[in-house]
C-alpha cells in the first residue's frame, strides 16, 4: 500500500480534479492521507489565477524539497509531482526553479498520471505533460467514485474561449469544452445512489455549456438542468462560474420553473465602469448587466445574487473605480469576492504601461469590500425571522451541533439536533453569527424530494 497526499489550491474544478485523480490512483495501490509527512506521493493542485496563488506553490515545494531530502537519507523515496494551471503554465519552468519536482502535469493530461508515476519511479528522470490531448480526458478516467457526501461537485465544462484580457484561464484550461449529456447524467446518478442530495455543476463558462445530447444536438445548460432534475432524490442543483453574456432567457426561465434548481446565482461582472468593461474585454457594458439581473429577478425575486470584482484592473481611474461601487449599490449583492488586480504573464493586460500603483489599489480594495461585507450582512440580517430548507452537510463541533445550506448557499447551524447530515430540514433563522446563520429545527429531517424544498 502506498499513501498519496494532494494538496488543492484555488477553485471548485481543482477540487474535482483532485477527486478524479486520488480515484485514478486507487487502482495503483494508493490510498488517502492528510499530511504529507507519510506520503510516497505528493500532488500539488495549483492555482495560477493570481501571481500569489501561483507563488504559494513554490514555497510549499521548498518544504516538501527538506521532506524528500530527509526521506531518501532513510532510504525512501517520495514522488512530487505539480498539477493544475501553474503546471500548464510554467511546464519545464517548474522543474528548472525546483529540482525535487518529479512530475508536471497540466489538467487537460491526468489520464496520463499512471504511466508517468511508473516513468519516474523507474529512473531518476522528470515526466512532463502539458499538451492539450485530441481525445477527452473524461473517456479516459476511470468512473467517478462517488464517497456518499450529502453534495457533490461535478464538472459538466472546462475552458474558455472568452478572453477576458486579465485571465490566464483560455491558456491554462484550453478552449471550451463540454461533456456529453449522457456521461453527465449516468456520473450524476452515481452520485445520487451513493448519498448525494446537492449536485453544483462545474465549468470556466458552465452557462456556456453546449454538450451532445442523446438526440445529437447541442444541448444547453438549461436543457442539461431540466433533464437532472429528473433525477430521483435528487433534491437541489446549482451552477457555478456563469458569465453575463450566456445567460440566455432559457437559463433565465428555469430559474422560475425548476424547484430543485437553488435561488443562488454567481454572476461575476468584475468592473463597473462601461470603458474598463471594454478594456477587459467582457463584451457587455454596465448598463447590459443590470438589465440582465432585472430578468432574472423577474424570473426568480428571492435570488441571491454574488460577484467577483477587481480593482485597480489598468487604467482604472478614481471616476471608474466609482462606477463600480455604483454597480455594487444598484444590485445589492448577497455575496461577493473581490480581487486586486495582479498581472498575469501572457496576459494581455499585463503589457499595459497604465499599470495602478499597490497603495492605489489596496484603498479600492478597502472601500469596495467595506460595501461588499454591508450588503452581505444586510442580506443575512433579512433572513432572521425566517423559514428555510436546509441541506445538512455535516456535524458540528459542539456535540449535538449540525451544519448545513440555505437555499441561498449560507452556512446554517442547529443545535441538540437529531443526526441530520443528508437530510434537508425546515429550519427558522433565528441570529446572524460573523459568517454563518443560527436556526432552530421547525421539523426532522427528511430525504424525500416532496417536501424538499
Ligand atoms: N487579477 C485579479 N483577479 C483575477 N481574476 C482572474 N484573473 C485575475 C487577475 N489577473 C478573478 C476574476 C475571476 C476570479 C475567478 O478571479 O474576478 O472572476
Ligand atoms: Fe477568465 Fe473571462 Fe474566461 Fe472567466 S470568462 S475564465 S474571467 S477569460
Amino acid at each position: 500500500m502506498k499513501r498519496l497526499f494532494i494538496k488543492t489550491y484555488g477553485c471548485q474544478m481543482n477540487v474535482y480534479d483532485s477527486a478524479r485523480m486520488a480515484d485514478l490512483l486507487a487502482p495503483l495501490g494508493f490510498t488517502a492521507t492528510d499530511t504529507p509527512d507519510d506520503a510516497d506521493m505528493v500532488i500539488l493542485n495549483t492555482c495560477h489565477i493570481r501571481e500569489k496563488a501561483a507563488e504559494k506553490v513554490y514555497s510549499e515545494l521548498g518544504k516538501l524539497k527538506l521532506l524528500k531530502q530527509a526521506r531518501a537519507a532513510d532510504g525512501g523515496r517520495l514522488i512530487v509531482a505539480v498539477a493544475g494551471c501553474v503546471a500548464q503554465a510554467e511546464g519545464a519552468e517548474i522543474i528548472a526553479r525546483q529540482p525535487a519536482v518529479d512530475i508536471v502535469v497540466g489538467p487537460q493530461s491526468y489520464q496520463r498520471l499512471p504511466e508517468m508515476i511508473a516513468r519516474v519511479s523507474r529512473g531518476t528522470g522528470h515526466a512532463l505533460e502539458t499538451d492539450f490531448p485530441a481525445q477527452d480526458k473524461f473517456d479516459s478516467l476511470p468512473a467517478h467514485t462517488a464517497h456518499g457526501a450529502p453534495t457533490a461537485f461535478l464538472t459538466v465544462q472546462e475552458g474558455c474561449d472568452k478572453f477576458c484580457t486579465f485571465c490566464v484561464v483560455p491558456y491554462t484550461r484550453g478552449a471550451e469544452f463540454s461533456r456529453p449529456v449522457a456521461q453527465v447524467i449516468a456520473e450524476a446518478k452515481t452520485l445520487v445512489d451513493s448519498g448525494a442530495r446537492e449536485i453544483t455543476l462545474l465549468g470556466q463558462n458552465v452557462n456556456a455549456y453546449r454538450g451532445t445530447g442523446p438526440d445529437g444536438k447541442a444541448w444547453s445548460l438549461a436543457k442539461l438542468v431540466k433533464a437532472l432534475a429528473t433525477i430521483d432524490h435528487l433534491q437541489r442543483l446549482r451552477y457555478v462560474t456563469s458569465h453575463p453574456r450566456d445567460m440566455t432567457d432559457d437559463l433565465i426561465a428555469a430559474h422560475r420553473d425548476i424547484p430543485i434548481l437553488m435561488p443562488y446565482l454567481h454572476l461575476p461582472v468584475q468592473a463597473g465602469s462601461d470603458t474598463i468593461l471594454a478594456a477587459m474585454n467582457r463584451g457587455h457594458t454596465a448598463a447590459d448587466y443590470l438589465k440582465l439581473v432585472e430578468r432574472i429577478r423577474a424570473a426568480r425575486p428571492d435570488i441571491a445574487l454574488s460577484g467577483d470584482f477587481i480593482v485597480g484592473f489598468p487604467g482604472e481611474t478614481d471616476a471608474d473605480f466609482a462606477a463600480t461601487l455604483d454597480l455594487i449599490c444598484a444590485v445589492n449583492y448577497a455575496g461577493a469576492y473581490s480581487f486586486k488586480y495582479s498581472a498575469r504573464p501572457g496576459t494581455p493586460a499585463a503589457a499595459s504601461a497604465r499599470q495602478v500603483p499597490e497603495e492605489v489599489k489596496d484603498a479600492r480594495l478597502a472601500e469596495l469590500q467595506g460595501l461588499l461585507t454591508a450588503q452581505q450582512k444586510a442580506f443575512n440580517a433579512s433572513c432572521v425571522g425566517h423559514t428555510f430548507p436546509v441541506l445538512f452537510e455535516h456535524p458540528g463541533r459542539k456535540a449535538g451541533q449540525a451544519v448545513g445550506r440555505s437555499p441561498y448557499l449560507q452556512s446554517v447551524h442547529v443545535e441538540d439536533a437529531l443526526p441530520l447530515t443528508g437530510t434537508i430540514a425546515q429550519v427558522r433563522i433565528e441570529a446572524v453569527l460573523s459568517n454563518s446563520l443560527k436556526g432552530v429545527l421547525v421539523s426532522q429531517g427528511t430525504r424525500e424530494k416532496a417536501l424538499a424544498n
